[in-house]
């Protein structure tokens, strides 16, 4: 039964990672297979066509692993390539991604001003607030890209780095109501970024919207696996030997099984 198979999810490096996490937590008896492509990150100060590159050469990669679906976990990868993974696996297989939950959700009904922060490749392609703006004309948006900051996350540069270039980019998104942290990197540094505004912003809260509705669509499909994965054999691929990118595996989701693919 293909409902048995695994998810395929992938990211520049880590950040993906937490959306896998918010898979076990609502779906516990799927597994899955990871990929990080920590060789090529930062995802967010490449090109286009890069991006879409190396986002095909991964689909494959999953699709061939008997995938029954997969995450695109990253926010530059989906406004830079999507478009083009999902005609090029059209009737293949099941793609989702990180933005579409996010820009249909009802909590932007009771705003006004919010902010969006991203990538440099995100903010350059205007996915994002397009499609936002097809839901919810109302709004008033201001997107900021912070450069380099996924990169720092990704290798676990000192935190009071990371906090002064999240203050210094922070201060251009005044008199928002709520903020949506459209890298998944980002969602790393939630406790930061709400510490910043006391409290105050209401930070959209990503990885449980997107999951929500991946669940939502599985069940619909009948693809969402019904018994417990015995032995679920859960792979971690990385195209370099990153060893925060390890650390961060086994602090979230325990022992683990790595295989470092440096062509794919
Ligand atoms: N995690 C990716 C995202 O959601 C970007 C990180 C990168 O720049 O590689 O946009």
């Amino acid at each position: 039964m293909k409902n048995k198979y695994p998810i395929g999810i992938f990211d520049s490096g880590i950040g993906g990672l937490l959306i896998a996490k918010e898979i076990q937590n609502q779906m516990p008896n799927e597994y899955f297979i990871y990929f990080g492509d920590s060789a090529n990150m930062p995802y967010g100060n490449k090109s286009k066509n890069f991006i879409v590159n190396n986002a095909i050469k991964i689909t494959t990669f999953l699709y061939e692993k008997k995938c029954k679906a997969i995450i695109i976990a990253c926010n530059t990868i989906t406004s830079n390539a999507f478009d083009i993974i999902s005609n090029k696996f059209n009737n293949k297989i099941l793609i989702f991604n990180v933005i579409d939950p996010i820009v249909k959700d009802k909590i932007f009904l009771s705003y006004k001003n919010i902010g969006i922060i991203t990538t440099p490749s995100t903010a350059k392609s205007n996915f994002y607030i397009s499609k936002i703006k097809e839901y919810y004309n109302h709004l008033n948006i201001i997107q900021i890209s912070i450069p380099l900051l996924a990169y720092f996350i990704e290798n676990n540069f000192n935190i009071k780095k990371i906090r002064y270039i999240i203050n210094h980019s922070l201060f251009k998104l005044k008199s928002i109501e709520s903020l949506i942290l459209a890298c998944t990197h980002y969602l790393y540094m939630k406790n930061e970024i709400n510490n910043y505004y006391r409290g105050k912003v209401h930070l959209i809260d990503v990885q449980k919207i997107v999951v929500k509705e991946i669940k939502k669509i599985l069940v619909k499909k009948e693809l969402l696996s019904s018994k417990q994965c015995i032995n679920p054999s859960i792979f971690y691929y990385t195209s370099n030997n990153n060893l925060f990118f390890k650390k961060k595996v086994v602090y979230l989701f325990g022992k683990s099984n790595f295989i470092e693919k440096y062509n794919y």
